[in-house]
C-alpha cells in the first residue's frame, strides 16, 4: 500500500478548475488500494493575507465542499494543516536544506510575486518548501495536483534528495505526480490561455462551486469563443484554446471523450453547445452545492470531522518527522 497526499487552499470559493482538476479526482483515488490524506493547506494560504475571519470560514466552506464531492471522513483523512505540528517542524528543516537557487527558479513565486518581489512575505518564497513538507511528513509517494504544481514537485524530490544525501540514509522516498491528462487544466472563460483561478479579478472568468443555475447558464452564455464552428476532429482545435476549453469540461463533466463530444456538435455554431454545455453543468454541480450548504449547517460536527482527521493523521507525521529530527541531531522532544 503507498500513500497518497494531496492540499487544497482554502482561500476563495473553489472553482470548476479545482474540482475536475483535482477534488474530482482526490474522490476517485479514495477507492483504490492506496491511504489517502486530504488536507486543507491553511498555512500555505497566510503566505499572502487573509482576513482571521474569513480564513476560517473558508476552511469550513472548503471542508464541506470536499465532503460533499464525496470525500469520506473514513476512508481518506481529511484535516486542516494547521491541526498537525509535523508540517511546521518538518518545514523549517526542509527551509535549511533547500537552496536559494532552487527557490528563485520556482515560476509560481515569480507569478505570484511580479515586480512586487521585496514587498511579499517571506512565506510566499519558501511556500514549496512547506508544500514538499508536507508530503514528506507522511511518507506519501503519489501526489495529485493539476500541472501547475509540477515544478513544485520536482523540488520536492530535489530536498528529498539532498536531505537523504546530507545525512546518509535512504530516508525520505521519491514522489510521482498523478496528473489527469484530459482535463488536467481547465481555463478561465474569458481568455483561454490563463488557467481558471479563484484568485481572478472577473468572477466571469470561472464557474464557482457554489454558482446557481442561473448564473452558470449566464456564465457559459458570455464565455469567450470564436466565431468559427465546432470542427470534426480536436486536432483542428489547436490554435482554439477558448474552444478547445469549453469542449474539455463538456467532455469532463458528461464523462465523454473530447472527440466524441465534437462528433455531437461538428458544423454547429457555439449557441445550441453553450446551451447543453450549462445544463451539463448545472445537472453536475447543482446537487454538490446543495451538499455543501447542509454540511455548513452544522459547523460544530464539520469541526469535529476536521479534528479526528489532525488526530489521524498526527499519528502518521508525527513519528516520521520526529526521526528525522533525530537524523538532523535534535534531542528527543
Ligand atoms: P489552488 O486553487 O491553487 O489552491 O489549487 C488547488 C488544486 O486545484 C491544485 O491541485 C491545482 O493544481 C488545482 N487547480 C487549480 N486551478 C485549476 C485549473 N484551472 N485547472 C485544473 N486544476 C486546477
Ligand atoms: N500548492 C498547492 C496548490 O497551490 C497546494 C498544496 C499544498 C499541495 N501542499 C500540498 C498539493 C501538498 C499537493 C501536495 O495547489
Amino acid at each position: 500500500m503507498a500513500r497518497i497526499f494531496s492540499g487544497i487552499q482554502p482561500t476563495g470559493i473553489a472553482t470548476l478548475g479545482n474540482y475536475l482538476g483535482a477534488l474530482r479526482n482526490w474522490v476517485a483515488l479514495q477507492d483504490g488500494e492506496d491511504e489517502c490524506a486530504f488536507c486543507l493547506v491553511d498555512l500555505h494560504a497566510i503566505t499572502v493575507w487573509q482576513d482571521p475571519e474569513a480564513l476560517r470560514q473558508q476552511t469550513r466552506q472548503m471542508a464541506a465542499l470536499l465532503l460533499a464531492c464525496g470525500i469520506s471522513p473514513e476512508r481518506s483523512i481529511l484535516f486542516h494543516q494547521s491541526g498537525v505540528s509535523a508540517h511546521t517542524r518538518l518545514a523549517w528543516i526542509f527551509n535549511c536544506v533547500a537552496r536559494m537557487g532552487w527557490l528563485k527558479r520556482m515560476t509560481q513565486f515569480k507569478d505570484k510575486a511580479g515586480k512586487n518581489q521585496e514587498e511579499v512575505s517571506t512565506g510566499l518564497f519558501v511556500y514549496p518548501n512547506l508544500m514538499a513538507a508536507d508530503i514528506h511528513a507522511y511518507h506519501a509517494t503519489k501526489v495529485p495536483v493539476g500541472d501547475d504544481q509540477l515544478q513544485h514537485l520536482e523540488l520536492a524530490n530535489d530536498i528529498a534528495e539532498k536531505f537523504n544525501h546530507d545525512y546518509g540514509v535512504p530516508f525520505f522516498p521519491r514522489i510521482e505526480p498523478l496528473v489527469l491528462k484530459e482535463s488536467a487544466r481547465v481555463m478561465s472563460l474569458r481568455d483561454g490561455t490563463k488557467k481558471m483561478s479563484k484568485s481572478d479579478p472577473s468572477d466571469f472568468s470561472r464557474i464557482n462551486m457554489t454558482d446557481s443555475a442561473d448564473i452558470i447558464a449566464s456564465k457559459i452564455r458570455k464565455a469567450k469563443t470564436d466565431p468559427a464552428p465546432l470542427p470534426e476532429r480536436m486536432e483542428e482545435l489547436a490554435e482554439r484554446p477558448e474552444a478547445r476549453n469549453l469542449v474539455g469540461i463538456f467532455a469532463a463533466v458528461t464523462g465523454q471523450a473530447q472527440q466524441q463530444v465534437l462528433g455531437q456538435f461538428a458544423g454547429s455554431g457555439f449557441g445550441p453547445f453553450k446551451e447543453k454545455l450549462a445544463e451539463a453543468l448545472v445537472v453536475h454541480i447543482g446537487p454538490i452545492s446543495q451538499r455543501t450548504r447542509e454540511y455548513l449547517d452544522d459547523v460544530p460536527a464539520l469541526d469535529r470531522v476536521l479534528r479526528d482527521g489532525a488526530a489521524r493523521a498526527e499519528a502518521i507525521a508525527g513519528p516520521i518527522v520526529a526521526e528525522a529530527e533525530r537524523l538532523v541531531g535534535f534531542l528527543p522532544r
